[in-house]
C-alpha cells in the first residue's frame, strides 16, 4: 500500500473499483484543500485501518455487483467507525453489505438527469430540491438496504441517494466529481465538512515544509542523483531537493538527440546559471539515433529510449562516484495503484518512471519522488511556492522520448531538423499571440508523406507538417483548440517559406478520446 501523509490531519482514502472518473474524486477532494488517496479495492481493511483515514469513498466502476468476480469489500469497512460515501458502484456495494437489492435496469441511465431531494439530509444541505446530475449506470437500486432511508430519486433511479445518518453511510448514485453534476462539489463538501467534520489542511505550504523534512531524513549526508529533462515536473523536484539538501543534489541532463530547438543551451544557462544546480550534461545524440536508426514503430521507439536513458543515466552515475539516491519528477497519475489504470491503456505507452532498473531501486529504498502524491496543477503549484519562474512553471508538458514520437515512422537527423524549426516558429507564434497559456500543449508532428507543391515556378515534392494544438486540464481528455485563423495563417507562412523541405502545414482537428494527443 502507498504511504499515506502522516503529517495532515484529515486524509480521505478512496477504494478504487475501476471508474475512469476515480482520479477526479481525488482531484475535486484535493481541491478543497483536504488530502485524498485512492488505492484499490481490494486492500486489506488490516492496512486501510492502519492508514487512519477520516473518511473513506468507494468509487463508481464498471461491474455489475452479482456478476462473477466482480470486485467485493469486507464488510468490516463499515465497522471501522469512519464516515463512508458510496458512489455508484459504490453504492452498490453498500446496498449489498446491508441486504438491499440490486436489479439491471431495462432503462440504463447516463448523461444528464435530474434528481428529487426527498427529505432532509446533510449530504445535500444548502443544495436546491431538484437538481441537475451526472449519472452513469446500468445497474439500480431497489429495494433498500437494513436501516437506510431513501434521500433523492430521479426518473429512472428511485433510490437515487439513501442514508444511514446514524451510522455516517452514504450512498449516490451519480457522479458529484463529474463537473455536469451542477451541485456535485457541494454535495462532497457537506460530505468532508459538515458530516465528517474535515480539516482543510492540504495545501502547498504546508505539503513543502514536511516533504523538505522528510527529504532531509530520508537523504541525512548521502548524495542524490536526480534525472532532470528540462521540463516542470523534473525542475519542480531538483529545487524542492536543492532547498532540503543544498549542493549534495546533482543533475544528469541527457541530451539524447531528440530535443527541440536551443533546449539544451537553455536548460544549462536555466539550471546552472540561474537557478545555481549541479548540472551535468551529457551529450547522447550519436548513442540514441544510432540505437533508434531504421526503427518505426512508436512502443519500439519508447523502449529503446528508455533503456538507453538509464544505461547513460548509470553510467554517469558511475563517473560522478558515489551517490545514494536517485531522484526523479514522478507525478501521483504515474504511480498510482489504480484499477482503473491497470488496464489495456498501461501498455499502450510504458512508464518510463517504472523501468525494472528504477523498480529495484526503489526496492532497496533508494528513490526520491517528492512529486509522487501530487497531480500536475498541484506541482505547478507548488513551484509558485517555489518561487519559480512562471516561464518555467506553466511549459507545456514534453514527453520522455521526446521528438522520436513526433517524426512519424523513421527517425533520420534531417527529419528531426525540420521538426524542430517547424516547432519552434508554431511555439514563438502562440507566445506572440498570447495564447501560450491557455493551451495544454502545442507543437508541431513530422509526417513522412510526401505531397505536391509549387514554389515560383517550379514543382516540389515535399513534406507535411501538422500543427497540433489541444485544451486539456489533465491530459485524460482534451479538445482540439479553436485558434484564430491570422495566427494559423501566420504559421503556415512561416514553415513553408522558412523550412525547408515543407511545403505544406497541416492542422489536427482531432479531440481525445478517441484520438490521444500525440501521434505516437
Ligand atoms: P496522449 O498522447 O496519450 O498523451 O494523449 C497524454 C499526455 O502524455 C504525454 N505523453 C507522454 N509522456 N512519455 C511521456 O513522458 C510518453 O511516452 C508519452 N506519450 C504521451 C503527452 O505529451 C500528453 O501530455
Amino acid at each position: 500500500m502507498q504511504s499515506v501523509k502522516e503529517t495532515v490531519a484529515s486524509k480521505v482514502i478512496i477504494l478504487d473499483f475501476g471508474s475512469q472518473y476515480t482520479q477526479l474524486i481525488a482531484r475535486r477532494i484535493r481541491e478543497m484543500n483536504v488530502y485524498a488517496e485512492i488505492i484499490p479495492y481490494f486492500e486489506s481493511v488490516d492496512n486501510i485501518r492502519k492508514a487512519n483515514p477520516s473518511a473513506i469513498i468507494l468509487s463508481g466502476g464498471p461491474s455489475s455487483i452479482y456478476e462473477e468476480n466482480s470486485p467485493q469489500i469486507s464488510n468490516e469497512i463499515f465497522n471501522l467507525g469512519v464516515p463512508v460515501l458510496g458512489v455508484c458502484y459504490g453504492l452498490c456495494v453498500i446496498v449489498n453489505a446491508f441486504n438491499g437489492k440490486i436489479e439491471g435496469s431495462p432503462f440504463k441511465e447516463f448523461g444528464h438527469a435530474e434528481i428529487n431531494v426527498k427529505s432532509k439530509s446533510r449530504l445535500f444541505s444548502n443544495t436546491p430540491p431538484c437538481q441537475t446530475v451526472w449519472m452513469s449506470h446500468g445497474d439500480k437500486v431497489v429495494s433498500m438496504p437494513d436501516g437506510f432511508e431513501l434521500t433523492a430519486s430521479s426518473a429512472n433511479a428511485e433510490f437515487a441517494a439513501i442514508e444511514n445518518s446514524s451510522k455516517n453511510i452514504y450512498g449516490i448514485q451519480f457522479h458529484p466529481e463529474v463537473h455536469h453534476s451542477v451541485e456535485g462539489k457541494k454535495i462532497l463538501s457537506n460530505f468532508l465538512f459538515e458530516i465528517c467534520g474535515l480539516e482543510a489542511d492540504w495545501n502547498m505550504k504546508n505539503f513543502l515544509a514536511t516533504e523538505m523534512e522528510s527529504i532531509r531524513r530520508t537523504v541525512k549526508d548521502g548524495t542524490v542523483l536526480l534525472a532532470l529533462s528540462g521540463g516542470v515536473d523534473s525542475s519542480v523536484a531538483a529545487k524542492i531537493i536543492q532547498n532540503a539538501i543544498g549542493d549534495k543534489l546533482y543533475c544528469v541532463f541527457v541530451d539524447n538527440g531528440l530535443l527541440r530547438k536551443d533546449e539544451r543551451a537553455q536548460v544549462e544557462k536555466r539550471y546552472r546559471d540561474q537557478m545555481n544546480l549541479n548540472v551535468i550534461t551529457v551529450d547522447a545524440a550519436d548513442r540514441f539515433l544510432e540505437k533508434l536508426a531504421g526503427v518505426t514503430d512508436p512502443e519500439q521507439k519508447r523502449k529503446i529510449i528508455g533503456r538507453e536513458f538509464i544505461e547513460v543515466f548509470m553510467e554517469e552515475a558511475g563517473k560522478v562516484g558515489r551517490f545514494d539516491f536517485f531522484a526523479q519528477g514522478t507525478l501521483y497519475p504515474d504511480v498510482i495503484e489504480s484499477v482503473s489504470t491497470k488496464g489495456p491503456s498501461d501498455t499502450i505507452k510504458s512508464h518510463h518512471n517504472r523501468v525494472p532498473e528504477v523498480l529495484k531501486l526503489i526496492e532497496s529504498g533508494q528513490v526520491v519522488e517528492p512529486l509522487k502524491e501530487l497531480f500536475k496543477d498541484e506541482v505547478r503549484a507548488l513551484g509558485i511556492e517555489l518561487g519559480m519562474s512562471e516561464e518555467l512553471v506553466y511549459r507545456h508538458p514534453f514527453p520522455g522520448p521526446g521528438l522520436a514520437i513526433r517524426v512519424i515512422g523513421e527517425i533520420t537527423r534531417e527529419r528531426l531538423d525540420i521538426l524542430r524549426e517547424a516547432d519552434d516558429i508554431i511555439v514563438n507564434e502562440i507566445k506572440n499571440a498570447g495564447l501560450y497559456r491557455k493551451l495544454w500543449q502545442v507543437f508541431a508532428i513530422f509526417l513522412p508523406v510526401q505531397s505536391v507543391g509549387v514554389m515560383g515556378d517550379k514543382r516540389t515534392y515535399e513534406n507535411v507538417i501538422t500543427v497540433r494544438a489541444v485544451e486539456s486540464v489533465d491530459a485524460m481528455t482534451a479538445d482540439w483548440a479553436d485558434l484564430p485563423k491570422d495566427v494559423l495563417r501566420k504559421i503556415s507562412n512561416r514553415i513553408i517559406n522558412e523550412v525547408k523541405g515543407v511545403n505544406r502545414v497541416v492542422y489536427d482537428i482531432s479531440s481525445k478520446p478517441p484520438s490521444t494527443i500525440e501521434w505516437e
